[in-house]
């Protein structure tokens, strides 16, 4: 059964006091995360191992990093390195956000690279993919997002792709406010999981989580993951707010 997954994206927001705080208002909450559940928090690099200590007798609650380098070590000043992020305890990091393929130039060959280097030392990456307005305007954003898993994730064999999650995040319903509805979100897992079923069959698709991000709040949360294909979700802004994201950890279906 695949797992159901609420993600909190911190992004570049709140000084090491404030997520601290934050951390721990959260983990103090009155949280239900059932056995086929996990929360993951996606911090700044300089907190992986304050956030990783504050978590760290909790079950299914991991850190997460919010990217890696695509190369295992060298000249790459100001970079971090997959081998960096496992020698600190790291077992997932998001992987082709699409703020950094549009501010950083990640291109989806680059993101191959990525997941193969954290599948190599047991990191789970989240891959994200998702479509522009332009695309979705123009009506053509299943071609798009199964081009981006297609270079991106099909190189991978049955054994591999199980190990990666997938977050579903349509650009224009990041930081936006304007959520996809639950069956535009349903329909478009819908459309990855048909294309993770073509390339590697029914049953391994079935294992895969696919989330759900763009202005996921506490208030919307349980009507998308309510949805069939819908495995939690990818938080950016509800998630630096401890009530709305636990409100979001006690959606998972
Ligand atoms: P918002 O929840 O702020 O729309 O951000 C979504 C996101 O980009 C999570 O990675």
């Amino acid at each position: 059964m695949r797992k159901q997954i609420a993600a909190a994206n911190w992004k570049m927001n709140k000084t090491l006091q404030e997520g601290q705080s934050l951390l721990n208002d959260i983990l103090s909450a009155d949280l239900s995360v059932g056995e086929n559940q996990e929360v993951l928090f996606a911090v700044p690099f300089p907190y992986l191992i304050e956030a990783n200590n504050i978590v760290s007798n909790r079950k299914n609650i991991f850190v997460t990093a919010q990217n890696c380098h695509h190369k295992t070590s060298g000249a790459y000043t100001g970079e971090v390195s997959v081998g960096m992020l496992t020698s600190i305890g790291i077992q997932y990091c998001l992987v082709g956000h699409s703020e950094r393929r549009e501010y950083f130039a990640e291109s989806n060959q680059m993101l191959a690279e990525k997941v193969d280097l954290c599948l190599a030392s047991s990191i789970t990456p989240v891959f994200c993919c998702g479509e522009p307005l332009s695309i979705r305007d123009a009506d053509t954003q299943n071609q798009f997002v199964e081009e981006q898993l297609k270079e991106s994730l099909f190189h991978l064999d049955a054994a591999a792709i199980q190990k990666v999650v997938i977050a579903y995040e349509p650009i224009w319903a990041i930081g936006t406010g304007r959520t996809a509805s639950a069956e535009q979100a349903q329909e478009m897992h819908a459309h990855i999981r048909l294309s993770l079923t073509n390339q590697y069959g029914e049953a391994i698709a079935q294992e895969i989580s696919i989330l759900y991000g763009g202005s996921v709040k506490g208030s919307n949360a349980s009507e998308l993951f309510s949805m069939k294909d819908v495995d939690g979700g990818l938080v950016g802004g509800a998630s630096l707010i401890a009530s709305e994201f636990v409100q979001i950890i006690n959606a998972l279906k």
